[in-house]
C-alpha cells in the first residue's frame, strides 16, 4: 500500500501481528517521534513512556493548550468552540514540530483533521505513528469526562463516526501503524522502537 510517506504494508499482511505498518528503521536521534490515533488508543501514556525511554520532552498537545490559556480543554470547547480549540491545537502541533531539541509529542486525536497540520507532519522530520484500535476496542478504553466533550453523547457511535472520518486521514500522514488492542503501554512502547 502507498502513502505520501512511504510504502505503508497492509495490516493484515504482516504475520507476527506486532507492527502493522512499515518499519522505516528505528527512530532516528534527529527526528520526533509524532504519536496519533484515536482517542483512548494510548498517546498521552506511550507518550510518556516513549519520552523517559528516550530521554526526550515530551510536547503533548492537550496539556499544552490547558497550560498556554490556563483553561482546561472542556471549558475551550464549551466556551469558544470546537473551532477555536482546533486553532490553538494547529498552534501547539505547528510549536512542538519546530522543536530542535528532538522530542516526542502526543498529538491529539482530532489534530489530522486540519490539511495544514497534515501537511506540517507529512513535512517533519519526525517518524510519525498511529497508535491504531477498532472504535469498539477503544471504546472499552476510553474515559470520557474530563479533556474528552466529543464522547458525552454516546461514545460508541462517536468512536465509530471518527474511525470513518479520521482513519483515511491517520493513514496518510503514518510512517508507522501499531496496533494497540491486546497490548500493553509497554508492549506499544517496544512496537514503537522496534
Ligand atoms: C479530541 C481528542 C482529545 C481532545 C479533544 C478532542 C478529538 O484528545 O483533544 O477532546 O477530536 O479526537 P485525546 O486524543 O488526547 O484524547
Amino acid at each position: 500500500m502507498s502513502s505520501d510517506r512511504g510504502t505503508v504494508s497492509d495490516v493484515d499482511d504482516m504475520a507476527d501481528g506486532l507492527v502493522d505498518g512499515v518499519v522505516d528503521g528505528v527512530v532516528r536521534d534527529d527526528q520526533h517521534v509524532v504519536l496519533v490515533g484515536l482517542m483512548g488508543a494510548g498517546k498521552s501514556t506511550v507518550g510518556r513512556m516513549l519520552a523517559e525511554r528516550l530521554h526526550r520532552p515530551l510536547y503533548d498537545s492537550d496539556q499544552m493548550i490547558e497550560a498556554r490559556t490556563g483553561r482546561t480543554v472542556r471549558e475551550i470547547f464549551a466556551n469558544d468552540g470546537e473551532p477555536v480549540f482546533r486553532a490553538l491545537e494547529a498552534e501547539a502541533l505547528a510549536d512542538a514540530l519546530v522543536s530542535t531539541t528532538p522530542s516526542v509529542i502526543a498529538a491529539a486525536g482530532g489534530a489530522v483533521l486540519s490539511e495544514a497540520n497534515r501537511r506540517l507532519l507529512r513535512a517533519a522530520n519526525a517518524k510519525v505513528v498511529w497508535l491504531r484500535a477498532d472504535p469498539a476496542v477503544l471504546v472499552e478504553r476510553v474515559q470520557s469526562a474530563g479533556h474528552r466533550p466529543l464522547l458525552d453523547d454516546d461514545p460508541p457511535a462517536v468512536l465509530r463516526q471518527m474511525a470513518d472520518t479520521r482513519e483515511p486521514l491517520y493513514r496518510e500522514v503514518a510512517d508507522v501503524i501499531v496496533t494497540v488492542a491486546g497490548r500493553s503501554p509497554h508492549e506499544v512502547v517496544e512496537a514503537v522502537l522496534r
